[in-house]
Formats: C-alpha cells, structure tokens, sequence
C-alpha cells in the first residue's frame, strides 16, 4: 500500500518579477507519509505559510509537483480546474488564530465544510458531536466561539479541520496563542489524530518544546526542504 500522502518534487515559488523578483522556495523535494506529525521549521519569512498554501492548493507554485494522496494536483500549472474541490475535500487547515465564524454557533461553524460538499445536516452533525466529545467541548456545541476560552476554540477549530474526514491537515502555528500546557495537548491530539485515522500533518511551529512530540522535522533551509529527526523528549513532556 503507499503510504505516501504528500509528494512535492522540485517545487519552486517566486513572487514578483524582472527587479522585484522574489525567491522563496527554490527546488523543494519531500514526503510527507499517512500517519505522520511533521514540523514545519524556519526562521520568520522563510516561506512556512507559503509552502503550506501551495500543497493546500490556495497558492499557485511557479513550477514543479505536487502529489496529494494517488491524485497529480499540481505539474508546471494545476492539473485540475477545481483546486477549490481538493481543498474541501482532501484538507483540513488549522490557523495561529482559530477564524471561527463569530456568528454560528460551534456546531454549525464545524458542519459548514461538510455541508457545503453535500453531506446531510444529519450525518455531519452526528459527526460533528462526535468530534466534539473527542475534544471534551460537547457542551459548547450551542455556543458562540465569543464564549468559549482559547484553548476551547483552538480544540472546536481542529474540530472543524476533520470534519470533512482530511487525509492532510495543514496547521499553521496552531499553538502560537496558546500556554505550554495547552500546546502540549493540542499536538499531543494532532499526533493521535494521525495515528488514529491514518492522516498526514503539517504543523509549521516555532515552539521548540513541541518537536519532540513530532514524528520527524521538515527544514526550510536556503529555499529547499530538509528533513531531520526530532529531539528527544524532555521530561516535562
Ligand atoms: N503575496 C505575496 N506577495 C509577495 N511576497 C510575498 C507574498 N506572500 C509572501 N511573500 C513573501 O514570501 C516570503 C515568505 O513568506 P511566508 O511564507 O509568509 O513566510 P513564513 O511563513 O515562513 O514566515 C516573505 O519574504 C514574504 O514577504
Ligand atoms: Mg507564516
């Protein structure tokens, strides 16, 4: 079976042109395999998010590949006219900032995705309370985001990232407003979440405390991709 989830081969990323040309990634090869939690790390401007708004299908590369899953998206141009489709259906994002709708209730706000891709109000909610329970915020499922604490927020909008059943969760600082505690638990379910439904992460991070809980440590270091091995845990992990 492939085990493979994300394959990006010799991407590069320009921004601008002629004088103001900008080289941000310039030749990127990885994997990214099922069932695994990969950091992202990279001093600030590097092209973390960049990177990850390529392989979400939000950026268009300047050329290379790009493999989610068995599907081609990307080859010198999409492959597909419907980038917006694959993002619905193949990916989760997970934001610094969770971006909940202000004005939907925690349920709604989770079942959104799912509906819009056509499946019943009945099924995505049964789903969406299961997720819920998974994260301990069942009780919230009526409330607005405005009433709930951080970490609760952070937990429904990772809620909302698997509620369309992702093979690739895309998480961009998602511990970035969090205390250590906090983070901990985050990409501690991130890692079971992975485990459990066989998803490919990304979590780009700039919180060193958390690489030990990642499977393996993607670089960006003079604009390609390098992978190492985490750290090992700490005691307070
Ligand atoms: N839309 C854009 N237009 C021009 N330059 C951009 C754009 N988006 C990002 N950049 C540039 O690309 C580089 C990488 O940015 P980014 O991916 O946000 O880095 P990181 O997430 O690692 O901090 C930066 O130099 C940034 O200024
Ligand atoms: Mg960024």
């Amino acid at each position: 079976m492939n085990r493979q989830s994300i394959k990006v081969e010799n991407l590069v990323k320009n921004f601008g042109k002629g004088d103001s040309l900008v080289e941000v990634i310039n030749g990127a090869s990885f994997e990214v395999n099922k069932g695994e939690l990969v950091a992202l790390i990279a001093p600030s401007g590097a092209g973390k998010t960049t990177l990850l708004m390529m392989i979400g299908c939000v950026e268009e590369p300047t050329s290379g590949t790009i493999w989610l899953g068995d599907e081609k998206v990307y080859e010198n141009r999409w492959l597909t006219k419907e980038t917006r489709k694959i993002r619905r259906e193949k990916i989760g994002f997970i934001f610094q900032a969770h971006y909940l709708i202000p004005f939907l209730n925690i349920l709604e706000n989770v079942t959104l995705v799912p509906q819009t891709n056509g499946v019943s109000k009945k099924e995505s909610e049964a789903f969406a309370r299961e997720l819920l329970d998974y994260f301990d915020i069942e009780d919230k499922a009526e409330s607005m985001p405005s009433s709930l604490s951080g970490g609760q927020n952070q937990r429904a909008a990772i809620a909302r990232a698997l509620a369309n059943k992702p093979q690739i969760i895309l998480a961009d600082e998602p511990t970035a407003a969090l205390d250590l505690k906090r983070s901990v638990d985050v990409v501690k379910m991130l890692k079971k979440i992975a485990l459990d439904q066989d998803v490919a992460i990304i979590m780009v991070t700039h919180d060193e405390a958390m690489l030990p809980l990642c499977d393996r440590i993607l670089k960006i270091e003079n604009k390609k991709v390098v992978s190492t091995e985490v750290p090992k845990k700490s005691h307070i992990l």
